[in-house]
């Protein structure tokens, strides 16, 4: 190991050690469900996943799974353009591109490399960028890939926006970027207000849906929820959180689509989705489409630990959707606050900075559709708990 490089990273680590910022791995010892065992322990309240409707491990995928990798084999080889686009791979794009109501989509390994992939692909030096202030990590640096000039407004500010756009006006371009479902707040982006703006200012609207796909609008989306899916030019959607497997994609015109696959790096550059992944996901999307059950049983439980919390005194922020941020402040507070809620057997993790802003550091709290009502009344008596252990309240 070069030695200046050791001496950097020794200074770095401890410097988040000493602040009490070094998040250290939690290492699930069984699959993700609403109670997991972690140290030998068992039975602990999993509120940390984006596994919103228990799909992760939801018998029709893993058979759906199992059954690919017996026809399709574990991996697909190739890149998509050499030989690793399989049939199977079309069929799922066929699907989204039905389930989302447009009129294509394109697959990705993630709907991170998803954001690397079209950002840059579809703007260049002469267009602007629009972006929320609190969009996720993958849409800035998505952004950070494009040569485009950069905006940032101001968080689901229509003024701000509306600011940004009239002094774009000279630019080729004009995109905006928002999250549909901001990831650490759980508030929703006003779609409406925004495309009505984009219409009047010549802009393209991409929503980056990660944590709507699956939650809004009966699963199809913030746009679908909204009802101007027709008037959103891009949406991306992640196949990792609610539909419980690993991915992501983009869905719009055919347009947009066929540009992707000539020029969107990951696609291009980044071996195919394994078939075993393809099928689970695509078994994922036909149960969303033929049941919403556990979409209804997930708003449920989520207002139940909403309301419960807030019953307790604690601050659940701007939420509007399943995410239930627990307010704290102090970065130290929520560290300590994560572990005395794990004592009490609850797994919900602390967000700090620079994840976000220095003083709102909070306990995320993922309430899903795993959980049965006992789950969240043992979580909610924990929280009581584990605040009075540390002096919270
Ligand atoms: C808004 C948003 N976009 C993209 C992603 C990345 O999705 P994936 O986990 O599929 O890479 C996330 C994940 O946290 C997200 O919250």
């Amino acid at each position: 190991m070069n030695a200046t490089l050791n001496r950097w990273l020794t200074g770095q680590i401890g410097d988040l050690k000493s602040n009490n910022l070094y998040k250290e791995q939690v290492v699930l010892e069984s699959p993700c469900n609403n109670r997991i065992t972690i140290g030998g322990r068992t039975g602990i309240i999993n509120l940390a996943s984006n596994n919103y409707l228990g799909l992760a491990n939801h018998p029709k995928l893993v058979a759906a799974a199992c059954e690919a990798a017996q026809t399709w084999g574990a991996g697909a080889g190739a890149v998509r353009p050499i030989t690793g686009t399989l049939k199977i791979h079309v069929d799922l794009e066929k699907q989204l591109a039905a389930f989302k109501h447009t009129e294509a989509a394109l697959v990705f390994q993630s709907g991170f490399t998803s954001n690397a992939g079209v950002i840059p692909t579809i703007t260049d030096a002469n267009d602007v960028i629009l972006t929320d202030e609190l969009n996720h990590a993958s849409i800035i640096d998505g952004v950070r890939l494009s040569k485009a000039q950069r905006k940032i407004y101001r968080h689901c500010d229509l003024g701000s926006l509306e600011d940004g756009l009239r002094a774009s006006m000279a630019a080729s371009k004009r995109l905006i970027i928002t999250d549909g479902v901001f990831s650490m707040d759980g508030d929703i982006a006003p779609l409406p207000g925004i495309v009505q703006l984009a219409k009047q200012y010549d802009a393209a609207v991409m929503v980056d849906d990660a944590h709507g796909s699956g939650v809004m609008g009966g699963g199809r989306g913030t746009a679908y929820h909204f009802g101007v899916h027709k008037d959103v030019d891009i949406q991306l959607g992640t196949l990792s959180k609610a539909v419980g497997v690993m991915g992501g994609y983009i869905a719009g015109s055919r347009e947009l689509i066929d540009w992707l696959t000539q020029r969107a790096r990951p696609f291009l550059f980044s071996t195919a989705q394994p078939a075993p992944v393809v099928a689970a996901i695509m078994a994922a999307i036909d149960l969303m489409e033929h049941d919403s059950s556990l979409t209804d049983k997930l708003w449920e439980n989520a207002a139940f630990w909403k309301s419960g919390l807030q019953g307790l005194g604690f601050d659940t922020g701007v939420s509007q959707t399943p995410i239930t941020p627990v307010m704290i402040g102090e970065e130290s507070m929520a560290m300590n606050f994560q572990k005395a809620l794990l004592n009490e057997g609850v797994l919900a993790l602390a967000i700090v900075y620079p994840t976000v802003a220095a003083g709102k550091a909070r306990i995320r709290t993922m309430p899903s559709a795993m959980h049965s009502q006992e789950d969240l009344e043992d979580a909610l008596a924990s929280f009581k708990r584990a605040a009075s252990s540390v002096g919270l309240f």
